[in-house]
């Protein structure tokens, strides 16, 4: 079947982006199917540097199609914006269809983001404050906007004005603050309909067709399993599915139409926001890796935690979305390491752990189970087969998929397109 999800194993940026755009020069269509614009996807593309917050990766072909989801939340303003940048770049957005039934992020959802930050204080998530919690949570709570609701001047104006009172009061309770003058919002948002209306489409329904017209279909994964809503490190999660099961719900299809799911694996491990980490480096290890690896925020700037590759981590997302094959990137990173340690269980007060626990307690009193492995010390970043990978390079590579156990589908060894290496064809 030609459809593959290129999704997130571990807290995010693993790299998605990248093995996104390198699998779509073979798609037809590439679908974001959750998530928004608190997603940072870098893509180089001919020496150049993409930044991709709301555009599937996929728009750096020219023309091809493109399809955010019903279940990605939409900030129109950005969208706008990162169409605006990237066509200045010379690309080609003419295939960008946008779903309907997306939800739309609103300028309250972005202060309501920040207020709740703060008022959590010691708790505080760590969230990008791009509103996207607080616009999830109006989607659930049944009063959110959606793209179709912007595209009708006045059904807008009617959901809009429920919304701003509730929400104007709220921000003056809750956290005493200023709320939005509603003919401002207004003006603001129908200027962006008019801007955004020849992207809109049921998406569901071209995807769905496309699918049956036989094309090769790829889906793009925003964050990773261990920030997805309910099987992530809750509440330290967004607030959407970045697993594989999120596809079926985000972009319109059934299960029976995904064909293979590959899980992005950086070498090591990061994570960016507060919350347990049972593999994390505070030593000089950890600012090596974050160092070497430029490990800052994409979209918010903010240093990455940096620590040791969990196997542990990277089986729990192997079931839980069902991953065919790993997509391993960053190994070059790893290049000047004398050597490396892989996690590939927790104990508990002593007692090995069988399950990935749910308790943040419990994960964060885990001890991680360490395995030594000796580094390979030389530059991989001009590798083009697996096999001419130094021995130690496959070992590692290898003894986290026996712990994970996920076989190695491809392995990246620099951001550009031709620094990778494929094991299995995904569009095989
Ligand atoms: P995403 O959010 O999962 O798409 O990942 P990010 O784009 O936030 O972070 C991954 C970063 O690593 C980007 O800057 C990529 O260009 C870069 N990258 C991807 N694969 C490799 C690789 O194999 N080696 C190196 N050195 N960089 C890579
Ligand atoms: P990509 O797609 C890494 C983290 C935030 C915070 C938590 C909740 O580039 O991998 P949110 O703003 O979503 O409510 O924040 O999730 N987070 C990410 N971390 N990569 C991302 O996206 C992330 N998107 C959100 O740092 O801890
Ligand atoms: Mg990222």
């Amino acid at each position: 079947m030609g459809s593959v999800v290129v999704m997130g194993t571990q807290w995010g940026d693993e790299g998605k982006g990248k093995i996104v755009d390198y699998l779509a020069e073979q798609a037809d269509v590439v679908v974001r199917y959750q998530g928004g614009n608190n997603a940072g996807h870098t893509v180089v593309v001919g020496g150049e540097e993409f930044k991709l917050h709301l555009l599937p990766s996929g728009i750096l072909y020219n023309g091809k199609t493109c399809l955010i989801g019903n279940g990605v939340v939409i900030d129109p303003g950005v969208l706008l914006k990162e169409i605006k940048g990237v066509q200045a770049r010379g690309i080609d957005t003419s295939g960008l269809k946008i779903s309907n039934r997306a939800h739309v992020i609103m300028p309250y959802h972005r202060l309501l983001d920040e207020a709740e930050e703060i008022a959590r204080g010691d708790f505080k998530i760590g969230t990008t404050k791009r509103g996207i919690g607080p616009c999830y949570m109006d989607k659930n709570s049944r009063c959110g906007i959606r793209i179709v609701d912007l595209m009708d001047a006045e059904e807008f104006a009617l959901v809009l004005k429920r919304n701003i009172e509730a929400k104007n009061r709220l921000l003056k309770c809750m956290y005493d603050m200023d709320g939005f003058d509603y003919e401002t919002v207004k003006a603001e948002y129908l200027a962006y309909a008019e801007q955004l209306r020849p992207y809109v489409a049921d998406t569901s329904y071209e995807l769905n067709e496309s699918i049956d017209a036989g094309e090769k279909v790829l889906f793009e994964g925003a964050q990773a399993t261990l920030l997805d809503l309910d099987h992530g490190t809750y509440p330290y999660v967004t607030s959407s599915h970045p697993i594989a099961g999120g596809v079926c719900v985000g972009a319109g299809i059934g299960p029976t139409k995904i064909g293979k799911v590959v899980g992005v694996v950086k070498a090591y491990t990061t994570r960016v926001g507060e919350g347990p980490f049972p593999s994390e480096l505070h030593d000089a290890v950890g600012d090596h890796i974050r160092e070497r690896g430029h490990e800052y925020g994409t979209t918010t700037g903010r240093p990455r935690r940096c620590g040791w590759l969990d196997a542990r981590v990277v089986r729990y997302a192997g079931k839980l979305s069902g991953i065919d094959y790993m997509a391993i990137t960053r190994l070059d990173i790893l290049d000047e390491m004398k050597t490396l340690k892989i996690c590939v269980g927790y104990t508990y007060k002593g007692q090995p752990l069988n399950e990935f626990p749910a308790s943040l307690k419990v994960l964060a009193e885990v001890e991680p189970v360490y395995e030594e492995l000796p580094g390979w010390q030389s530059d991989t970043t001009a590798i083009r087969r697996y096999e001419d990978l130094p021995l130690n390079a496959r070992r590692y590579l290898e003894r986290l998929s026996e712990a994970a156990e996920i076989k190695i589908g491809i392995v990246s060894v620099g951001p550009r397109r031709d620094q990778t290496m494929i094991l299995h064809e995904m569009f095989a």
